[in-house]
């Protein structure tokens, strides 16, 4: 499916960044979101503490507000963990999972991927799967491989496109400055469409695919433009909101 066909999500990660103080950049990222209404949907996921605040400045200016991760179970004995049902009752409509560096820095498997997606699902959020291969595998010429097996098992089953949201991010990419070719980006992202079409059908056609890993104002028209790029997950551009918004301008 051509990318133009579905509304682009530009969607902010902003990890471990984020104190009371950065209200003020959220509110220009909302001054800025009325000039794409009905171009492209912008989300931003703030820390978890931040959420609550950021999603009732956003009501109403259709900007959506996402968690960064959450746990399985919707409640229960787990220091330090959010369940999608918290996340939600704090005002957010969706949530990472499976990002690289939770699946790093906290051994997260495609099991346990695919239990928050469905969590996330439960909760009545949107679920961002991330998937990606890293620097040696793609050498090793494995990236399809890789890419396939995370989504395999990474993905719940009967999936809409209303819950569910993938984002290709290479991990090389990712906070580097590196970014795969064009031509790199629509081999992976034609690959990720069709796994979602032969698994999804009619659904699959219609889920977003994001690009992520160093996307910048610079590069963003090179890459979003891409067919079945259908937006992206910005990291460290996102905490600026003029970067931010430079990004989503090229949907205006
Ligand atoms: P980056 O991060 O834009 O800083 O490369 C992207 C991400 O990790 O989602």
């Amino acid at each position: 499916m051509a990318a133009g066909s579905l509304i682009p999500l530009v969607a902010g990660n902003w990890k471990m960044n984020g104190l009371a103080a950065s209200r003020t950049e959220f509110a220009k990222v909302l001054a800025g979101a009325a000039e794409l209404t009905g171009k492209a949907e912008l989300m931003v996921c703030p820390p978890v503490t931040l959420i609550r605040d950021f999603a009732g400045a956003a009501r109403g200016s259709g900007v959506t507000i996402g968690g960064q991760d959450c746990h399985a179970d919707p409640s229960g004995a787990h220091t330090g963990d959010i369940s999608a049902e918290m996340l939600a009752d704090a005002g957010a409509g969706a949530v990472i999972v499976g990002h690289s560096e939770r699946r790093t820095d906290h051994q997260e498997t495609d099991a346990m991927v695919r239990a928050k997606a469905q969590a996330a699902f439960r909760a009545g959020l949107t679920a961002i799967v991330c998937v990606g291969e890293q620097r040696g595998q793609r050498e090793a010429r494995k990236t399809l491989e890789v890419v396939g097996a995370q989504l395999q098992g990474s993905l719940p089953d009967g999936a809409t496109a209303a819950q569910l949201v993938i984002a290709y991010e290479p991990v090389w990419a990712i906070g580097s400055g590196l970014t795969p070719t064009p031509a790199d980006v629509a081999e992976v992202h034609a690959f990720i469409r069709k796994r979602l079409s032969d698994r999804f059908s009619a659904a699959g056609g219609r889920i977003r695919i994001l690009y992520g890993g160093s996307v910048k104002p610079a590069n963003a028209g090179e890459l979003l433009t891409i067919s079945d790029v259908n937006g992206a997950l910005v990291g460290g551009a996102s905490l600026k909101a003029t970067d931010f918004l430079g990004i989503a301008a090229i949907y205006r």
